[in-house]
């Protein structure tokens, strides 16, 4: 018999934001948006808040920079803008939904490795290596090694993603490496810092309106779908609560319990805008 192969839940929760973000807002991007002072943190505003996000990795593009690796790709929206700014582009997408979404959107424009990107062998190199969101889900030390091998000299790593801060107590936030590991990582490198920007204060609102979302859609469709099976199948139900009880407490905290918002995100994590350059002939 063929062995079912097991679905990675991150890759699934990527895949379903696509779709979701696609049909309600337009938008191909899978990143946090960025809300500078001004900008009134409403759902309505979240493609506004998304692109704001996109212009700051643009903008921290340096000017001599023509070749870019962008890795983890999504589903090709930051790829797409650096194609229409002239910059030849590459992308990695380990995930295959993400990859068809993000190949309709570049037009054939971009060489697809479609793996992780610990697992990515090529002989190119590039002007700056891209980690959009994105950093957080690769091997710390393989992300290193790989960056600077597909690296030109000179060349640049930008990384704009969060990091865990060392705060004490329990985050119901999962994600992103340790900030102060991913400190004494890299100096281990060839690279030399030229820009450190702390963008928590300006990402925090997206959790703001997560936590809105999961309040007024997510809980109630979750209870009532409790309550449709006790009234049907009170069975089933009992045997549901018994057997998952565990997992169900799980998703409770994690989603429903409030603290997935945006005071705990900006003291569990930092979001960054970091530049490196490389500095080894
Ligand atoms: C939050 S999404 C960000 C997507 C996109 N860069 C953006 O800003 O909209 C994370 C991306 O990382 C990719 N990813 C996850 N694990 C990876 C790995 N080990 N190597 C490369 N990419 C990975 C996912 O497939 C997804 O494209």
């Amino acid at each position: 018999m063929n062995k079912i192969k097991k679905i990675d839940s991150k890759e699934v929760g990527l895949a379903s934001a696509i779709i979701f973000g696609k049909y309600f807002f337009k938008t191909n991007d899978l990143h946090y948006g960025y809300w500078p002072d001004g900008l009134k943190v409403d759902i309505s505003n979240i493609t506004i808040a998304q692109e704001n996000h996109s212009g700051l990795i643009l903008s921290a593009i340096p000017p001599e920079v023509k070749s870019v690796l962008d890795v983890g790709c999504g589903a090709g929206s930051l790829a797409s803008r650096l194609i229409a700014k002239g910059y030849s582009v590459d992308c990695v997408s380990p995930s295959s939904i993400l990859t068809n979404e993000a190949k309709k959107l570049v037009d054939n424009k971009c060489e697809f490795f479609e793996s992780t990107y610990e697992q990515v062998e090529t002989d190119k190199k590039y002007d700056i290596v891209i980690f959009s969101e994105s950093f957080q889900y690769i091997h710390l030390a393989n992300a290193m090694q790989q960056t600077v091998k597909f690296l030109k000299p000179g060349g640049y790593m930008l990384i704009c993603d969060f990091f865990k801060t060392d705060a004490v107590g329990e985050s119901a936030l999962g994600g992103g490496h340790d900030l102060k590991e991913f400190y004494s990582t890299v100096v281990k490198y060839p690279f030399q810092l030229q820009k450190d920007t702390d963008i928590t204060k300006q990402t925090a609102p997206n959790l703001a309106l997560i936590d809105d979302m999961l309040k007024q859609v997510g809980h109630p469709i979750w209870n009532m779908l409790f309550d449709f099976i006790h009234s049907r199948h009170p069975f089933l139900y009992g045997i549901l609560l018994w057997k998952f009880k565990k997992k169900i407490a799980k998703i409770n905290k994690k989603y429903f319990s409030g603290e997935r918002n945006a005071d705990n995100f900006a003291r569990f994590k930092s979001y960054r805008l970091m530049l490196y350059k490389k500095t080894l002939q």
